[in-house]
């Protein structure tokens, strides 16, 4: 089948610039951690990332070892770009990371020169790219110099592999000195992507303050809570769903019965939005200006679809704050 990106797909995302740099990201941004693997169906992805593209989804985020089997998601996203996207390239922001284990042996894992200059040529392999737009270190690691990794990403621009620097997972101490370094060695860091949604909030506690003051951008993963910001869960755990498969990373044990009473009382406070839970919890995020673009996954268009729909209303009463700002706390 070919594929013919709309010529609307600009007209209804929202652009937001990424801290202080030149670089504008759409406010949801698409992941490729789940559902683009070996084990998916390539029809399937491959309609999610046109409907992506044609929405004004530009970035799209990947790492080394994006699976099953790690790798394999690179090499998909790789075989989509040559068959649909070739004269699009300068229209996209992708990314990769490399910092959880990937191959066998002490080079394989972490955050050493070695580990992270390796993994991008394998990367770039593996997409058919000879470039990233941002390359990530995807974990602290404190074995490890900070210097040693802050320069093995500073490398990587440096030598035309990568356009910017990113860092994911950092908590803020350790951010604000791998920002220090970025800036010294005239890399600065483009963007950090840390964990954040509506049931985990650690961000909240110092590092929001250090990516705002600093002018780094934020890109929030696992916006969902891996799906149970849906309406997925509502009534039980669905065959299709990530936490009843053997490769998803949500465990069943995670959906628990207090979950799911909070999701039903989110549930209620969207539906008065008029809003899916999916909607809100995306809107929800989105209303911190600092908070540059919201990294979601999606196994199928329709799920895409609904993240998307949250853009048209973004806005919150301060009651109904309060009212998740309860039944969070509770
Ligand atoms: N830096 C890091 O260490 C790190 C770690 C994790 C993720 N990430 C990045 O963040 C991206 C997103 O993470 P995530 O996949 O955990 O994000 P998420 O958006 O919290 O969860 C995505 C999952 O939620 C379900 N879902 C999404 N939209 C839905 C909707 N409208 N209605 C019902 N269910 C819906 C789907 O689950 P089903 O598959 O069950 O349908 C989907 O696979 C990843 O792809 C990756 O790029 C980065």
């Amino acid at each position: 089948m070919d594929y013919q990106p709309s010529e609307n797909r600009y007209s209804d995302m929202i652009y937001r610039r990424s801290g202080k740099s030149g670089i504008d990201l759409p406010a949801i941004s698409l992941g490729l951690w789940h559902n683009f693997g070996g084990v998916d169906t390539f029809e399937n992805f491959r309609k999610i990332i046109w409907n992506a593209f044609d929405s004004g989804i530009t970035h799209f985020d990947l790492a080394n070892n994006y699976g099953p089997p790690p790798g394999s998601a690179e090499e998909n996203f790789g075989r989509i770009l040559k068959m649909d996207f070739q004269s699009h390239r300068d229209e996209m922001i992708i990314s990769t990371k490399a910092g959880w284990d990937m191959w066998p042996g002490p080079y394989g894992d972490f955050g050493s020169r070695k580990y992270l200059i390796a993994s991008l040529d394998q990367s770039l392999k593996r997409m058919q790219l000879d470039y990233v737009d941002i390359f990530y270190s995807h974990r602290p690691d404190i074995s490890t110099p900070l210097e040693e990794t802050m320069g093995a990403l500073t490398t990587s621009v440096n030598s035309g592999k990568a356009l910017y620097t990113g860092i994911s997972s950092y908590e803020a101490e350790r951010s604000q000195q791998a920002i220090d370094l970025l800036k010294y060695y005239n890399t600065p860091c483009l963007i950090h992507q840390p964990k954040y949604s509506m049931f985990d909030r650690w961000v909240e506690d110092g590092l929001m303050d250090v990516l705002g003051v600093n002018g780094v951008g934020c890109i929030a993963f696992s916006p969902l809570a891996q799906g149970l910001l849906t309406n997925k869960y509502l009534h039980g755990i669905p065959e299709d769903s990530r936490a009843a498969k053997a490769t998803g990373h949500l465990q069943s044990n995670e959906v628990t019965v207090e979950k799911i009473d909070k999701i039903k009382k989110l549930n209620e406070i969207a539906l008065n939005r008029n809003q899916s839970l999916a909607q809100m919890a995306i809107a929800w995020l989105l209303k911190d200006e600092r908070v540059t673009s919201v990294l979601v996954g999606a196994s199928s268009t329709a799920q895409l679809a609904d993240n998307l729909a949250s853009l048209t209303n973004l806005k919150f009463e301060s009651e109904e704050l309060n009212l998740i700002e309860e039944i969070l706390k509770a």
